[in-house]
């Protein structure tokens, strides 16, 4: 079992990472809060396997517990989960002194984060990530949103947890695809941080502890130097913003958000190459690596699809976007783009499957 740090102005708290960490929930939740009620919220696919044991755990860590699942899937990251969430906090009369479980993946992550944030204005929480991607990447740090008609993410706070626990051995009941899904995360950390995460990966080192806590290291560093995501913090998008165009484009039902941002990270390469920025031998070792776990490299989206769609990125601050390039793997750089270079960049660079990909 291993503890990594993470410090923020918001809060100082760690993440728990080991096989069986499920079993120090009621000692890490008695430490974190001092309420004893807890409220769990999963999916209906994670909760029943799950919640029966963390009841037991947190009642016999002295705490009356509550539960609640919701229907699975990112089309329910939306304001009506959030409002039965506040529904059901606000008939159990929640405190402020309460706890929160968010036990689930990113979406359980970010919306019972977000109503943590949002209810009596700030209830404790705790993170229990089930999935890889959430592990390494969406249960730390505080971002917390549900999505919304005109776009995902776009209402949400920064809200950091009380801990975060992760225990690898739930992902061996995830189906492949879901840890494909990680696994594009994992890979984004060794192209913009530690390029030995890319080796281990290349040779199916999945040593899932010892991968998870290096992600998470990582992260947690990045957000201690920029809580807010105004600076560094910003080099976690590397192929998310056209991921995320791709994810848009085809109404979220086509591509992972894994898969999608595999396509995206092909395409900042790309972008980057381009550029004279990132070294061309780059492109092959990463479309390799992404095909060895099943992830594509270039989506069945045309460039006039994903530009409409990147226009309406969040992400534009007054006409730039801070897209992320690689110098090297492991080393990624903040490239501001006006609208009308990314037009350029993209038109010049994009690979549709099927088509060029
Ligand atoms: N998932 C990217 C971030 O937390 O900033």
């Amino acid at each position: 079992m291993q503890t990594i740090e993470v410090e923020t102005r918001q809060r100082h708290y760690q993440v728990t990472i080991g096989r069986g960490a499920l079993d120090e929930i009621g000692k890490i939740a008695a430490q974190a809060t001092s309420g004893r009620t807890a409220m769990i919220v999963s999916d209906d696919i994670v909760g029943p396997i799950y919640i029966p044991r963390i009841n037991k755990i947190l009642r016999e860590a002295g705490f009356k517990v509550f539960s609640y699942t919701h229907v699975s899937g990112e089309a329910h990251k939306n304001i009506n989960m959030l409002q039965r969430l506040y529904n059901i906090f606000g008939q159990l009369e929640l405190t402020r002194t309460d706890l929160i479980v968010a036990l689930g993946g990113g979406v359980i992550g970010d919306v019972a984060g977000f109503a943590a944030a949002t209810y009596l204005r700030g209830v404790p929480y705790i993170q229990v990530p089930t999935s890889l991607l959430a592990q390494v990447d969406a249960s730390v740090g505080g971002k917390t949103a549900i999505d919304m008609p005109f776009g995902k993410n776009m209402v949400g706070a920064f809200y950091q947890p009380w801990a975060v626990v992760c225990d690898p051995d739930v992902l061996s009941t995830l189906p492949a695809p879901r840890i494909a899904e990680g696994m594009a995360e994992v890979i984004k950390y060794g192209c913009i941080r530690d390029a030995s995460i890319l080796k281990n990966a290349a040779n199916q080192k999945f040593e899932a502890e010892a991968m998870i806590a290096r992600c998470v290291q990582i992260k947690a560093d990045i957000v201690a130097a920029d809580e807010l995501d105004k600076g560094e913090r910003m080099l976690l998008n590397f192929g998310h913003t056209l991921g995320h165009a791709i994810e848009k484009a085809t109404n979220y039902s086509m591509y992972t958000h894994g898969a999608a941002v595999a396509c995206g990270m092909v395409a900042a390469l790309r972008i980057g190459i381009a550029l004279g920025i990132t070294p061309a031998a780059t492109e092959s070792i990463l479309k390799n690596l992404l095909t060895l776990w099943q992830l594509p490299t270039a989506a069945a989206v045309s460039k006039d699809e994903v530009l409409h769609t990147v226009r309406q990125d969040k992400k534009w601050l007054t006409g730039k976007l801070n897209f992320v390039l690689l110098e090297d793997f492991g080393r990624a750089v903040l490239y501001p783009l006006q609208l009308d270079e990314m037009t350029e960049l993209v038109e010049a660079t994009w690979l549709e499957a099927g088509v060029n990909g």
